[in-house]
């Protein structure tokens, strides 16, 4: 049986991922699960809370077993068990943790409750150490829009956000207008590929400071397709991609040239999008920063980043308790 000593399991249920993974204090992925519900939240167009936190309840322990297996260790040896407490819904976050409580107290190991955010953020550092400080975060996510400066580890400033709807939610939402199902970013993406960005669709907040707005150039978006018969699906996702990607590379060089930073770092659902991933390589080039990236796999919500992120809470031996936090900011522990 292959030794614990050294190992974090991380359990993450903030909204329609049931994700759990072993990982070191290197970031190396021992092991992970997940037990995806997008089946039955595609039949809603969006994520159904209940029956999120209903699958949760019947796939947490399930996947547990199945990631502990598949490492081949004994459960007591293990380090932590980190687990997300906020933000989240209510009702998920409830179930990951007391799943956690529960195994914890079984097999005699501490639990810390951890902020899916800062989870996030650790997921650039997963199976190699790419991040290099000073740091602009762009977190980018279906719940979250923001920048952030970071100084050191764990030295966050918040420095911009968005003041409506997160790039994640305007992809979902734009891709229901489009009847694409969900999640809305990935199929979005592929679509936009084949058109042609022939819609000057607002870039909204361009020119102003660093915060963003996406609930405009959603329902811009959807006036477009009520008030004309004429469209193509891939040319409207493809003039919706451009405005997305023209306000996030702005903010983002706007960013970099009033915070001093080595590395620009992307994390969050939607740095797995192909066009955000190609457009900030070339800004990164231009500007000579090192642009930081989680692999693919570890962009969406996973137990990895979870696990990863337990570790700086065991360095700093903050007890943050168990409670669910749904409304945690990235500066929060
Ligand atoms: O980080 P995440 O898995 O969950 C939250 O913490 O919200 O992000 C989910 C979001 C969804 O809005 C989804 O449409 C978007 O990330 N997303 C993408 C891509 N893959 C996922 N957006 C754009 N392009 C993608 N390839
Ligand atoms: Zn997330």
């Amino acid at each position: 049986m292959r030794s614990t000593n050294g190992l974090v399991l991380g359990i993450e249920t903030s909204c329609d991922d049931t994700a759990v993974a072993l990982v070191d204090v290197g970031g190396t992925v021992v092991a992970s699960g997940v037990a995806s519900q997008i089946e039955i939240h595609n039949l809603y167009g969006g994520v159904y809370p209940e029956a999120a936190s209903r699958a949760h309840v019947d796939q947490i322990l399930p996947t547990v077993r199945s990631v502990i297996d598949t490492a081949g260790i004994d459960p007591r040896e293990l380090t932590a068990i980190g687990v997300t407490r906020g933000p989240g819904l209510i009702g998920s976050l409830m179930v990951g943790l007391n799943a956690a409580a529960g195994l914890g107290h079984g097999w005699t190991v501490p639990v810390i409750g951890v902020n899916h955010l800062r989870g996030h953020l650790r997921s650039a550092d997963l199976e190699e150490r790419r991040v290099k400080f000073p740091a602009v975060i762009l977190l980018v996510s279906g719940g979250h829009t923001l920048l952030a400066w970071m100084q050191g580890p764990g030295d966050i400033k918040l420095i911009g956000n968005t003041r409506d709807d997160s790039v994640g939610e305007a992809y979902d939402k734009v891709a229901r207008m489009l009847d694409l199902g969900y999640p809305g970013g990935p199929v979005v993406d592929r679509l936009a590929r084949s058109g042609e960005v022939t819609i000057p669709f607002p870039r909204p907040m361009l020119n102003q400071a660093l915060d963003f707005s996406f609930s405009g150039l959603k329902t811009a978006v959807m006036y477009y397709l009520a008030q004309h018969d004429d469209w193509e699906p891939k040319d409207i996702a493809a003039s919706f991609v451009a405005s997305c990607m023209d306000v996030l590379i702005a903010k983002c060089r706007r960013a970099l040239s009033q915070y001093p930073a080595e590395s620009l770092v992307i994390v969050g659902g939607v740095a797995a999008s192909p066009q955000l991933r190609e457009q900030a390589q070339i800004l990164c080039a231009d500007l000579g920063v090192s642009l930081c990236l989680p692999p693919l796999k570890w962009s969406t919500d996973n137990g990895a980043m979870i696990a990863l992120a337990t570790w700086d809470y065991l360095d700093v031996n903050n007890a943050t308790g168990l409670e669910p936090a749904p409304s945690l900011t990235i500066e929060s522990f």
